[in-house]
């Protein structure tokens, strides 16, 4: 459920009307619903009442820090994937101790500053990464809190490109190598094993998947055990897939998924860490663009908008389906008739939607992108000279501009003339 709803014919993001802040703000522009963001994350973090969880909300999906501390503010913890992110975590106001950071990749610099912040886990993903963090730990004099992110080679059944549980994918550490990372972490300095983590992909829409993952890493923490390690944390990832379609099959709710958890791993004893990105801010946001012009080429009616694939990538690079909707409501009655929604940019894959059913639009007219909370502002870039995309967080009747849109002075003065073509 989510706060963008029709109110007297006019989409409104809770009580504020779409078009009053397209006005004030001007268009393409993200809007961001508290009310939405707030009960995303309630009825996750309910979902494991009874259960000892800790929610860090994979950031990398939206990493403005007023939804953070949003989130923050209701106990929230944060899972990170650089030192930046680490670095908005902390300034919205998560505690370290409710920090786990995540990542192939992890330098040096990285490592060093999230010891000093005291976070609660590192996700190692490689033997390397693992001898350089007990390197940096030791000569810092500190003990990093480790678990290890096992792969379970188990196909996630989502888009190819958001799949990460495959043994032939870069993430984790196979699972059948645990015993042998788990026994060399043991031995070396500077290092305190504390857990296994797993996560397979995002936007899963069913539980099977994850139900296989689970068990595998379950059946590991026994063995584990066994050996003498004293795993006590059980990091499951996110991945829990949101309706892009108002139409579309729904996937599982939070509560089956909590109780699918209760029933592999209550047994266990351990914390269960959660990572939920697109469920807490998929639908919590949406973009809002105009129509520039509406033209007919010979086999299809293009309606161009403001918005651009630079602004929200996912059509482009997933094939990702968005609901659009016209922020005037259309009658009831009205004819649909099929549509390109394409952007400015000078690329053929600028497509928001290919063949879509619309009602009539005109120059001027908005429309709204449903469910670009996640990975949309956070995947925006420059291209083109297109100034990033500003974005708004809304609370009942009030809004407020939560990052500017650049000006074009700020972006072209980012370049620096060489002397030698003064
Ligand atoms: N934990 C880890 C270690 C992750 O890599 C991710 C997402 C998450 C948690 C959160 O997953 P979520 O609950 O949001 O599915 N840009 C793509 C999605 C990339 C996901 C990357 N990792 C998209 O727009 O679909």
């Amino acid at each position: 459920m989510d706060h963008f709803q029709y109110k007297n014919g006019e989409l409104h993001a809770e009580d504020v009307p779409i078009s009053e802040i397209a006005a004030a703000v001007g268009t393409p522009f993200y809007c961001y619903s508290t009310a939405t963001l707030e009960r995303h994350y309630k009825v996750f973090a309910e979902a494991f009442t009874g259960q000892n969880a800790l929610v860090c909300y994979a950031v990398k999906a939206n990493t403005n820090q007023a939804v953070i501390r949003t989130l923050a503010r209701l106990g929230c913890g944060a899972d990170v994937v650089s030192q930046g992110e680490l670095r908005r975590a902390l300034a919205a106001g998560v505690p370290a101790e409710k920090i786990v950071y995540s990542g192939v990749a992890k330098t040096e610099e990285e490592m060093a500053f999230a010891l000093t912040s005291g976070i609660h886990q590192f996700n190692v993903e490689s033997e390397a990464e693992l001898e350089q963090l007990s390197r940096v730990a030791s000569d810092m004099g500190k003990v990093a809190p480790v678990a290890f992110r096992l792969n379970p080679d188990v196909d996630a059944k989502t888009h190819e490109k958001i799949a990460t549980g495959k043994a032939e994918n870069k993430f984790g550490i196979s699972w059948k190598k645990a015993q042998d990372v788990y026994a060399q972490a043991a031995a070396l300095p500077g290092i305190e094993v504390v857990g296994v983590d797993v996560h397979i992909g995002s936007q899963l829409t069913e539980l099977g998947p994850f139900m296989a993952a689970f068990e595998r890493v379950a059946g590991l923490v026994k063995e584990l055990r066994a050996a003498g390690h004293n795993i006590r944390r059980l990091d499951l990832g996110g991945g829990l897939g949101v309706p892009y379609m108002r139409t579309n099959a729904v996937p599982p709710h939070p509560v089956e998924y909590a109780q699918m958890i209760k029933a592999v791993t209550g047994d266990l004893g351990c914390q269960i860490i959660l990572e939920p990105g697109r469920l807490i801010v998929g639908n919590a946001g949406v973009m809002i663009s105009k129509v520039v012009y509406v033209k007919d080429g010979e086999k299809n009616r293009f309606v161009i908008i403001d918005g651009a694939m630079n602004d929200l990538l996912r059509p482009s690079l997933y094939d990702a389906w968005h609901d659009i909707l016209p922020v005037r409501e259309a009658s009831a009655d009205v004819a649909l008739n099929p549509v390109d929604i394409v952007g400015p940019v000078c690329e053929t894959g600028d497509v928001f939607a290919k063949g879509r059913e619309m009602p009539p639009l005109k120059m001027g007219d908005l429309v709204s992108l449903m469910t670009a909370g996640a990975y949309g502002a956070v995947m925006a870039s420059t291209y083109n000279t297109r100034p990033l995309v500003p974005e708004v967080l809304v609370k009942n009747d009030q809004f407020q501009v939560i990052r500017q849109r650049p000006s074009y002075e700020d972006m072209i003065g980012l370049d620096i003339i060489p002397e030698w073509l003064d």
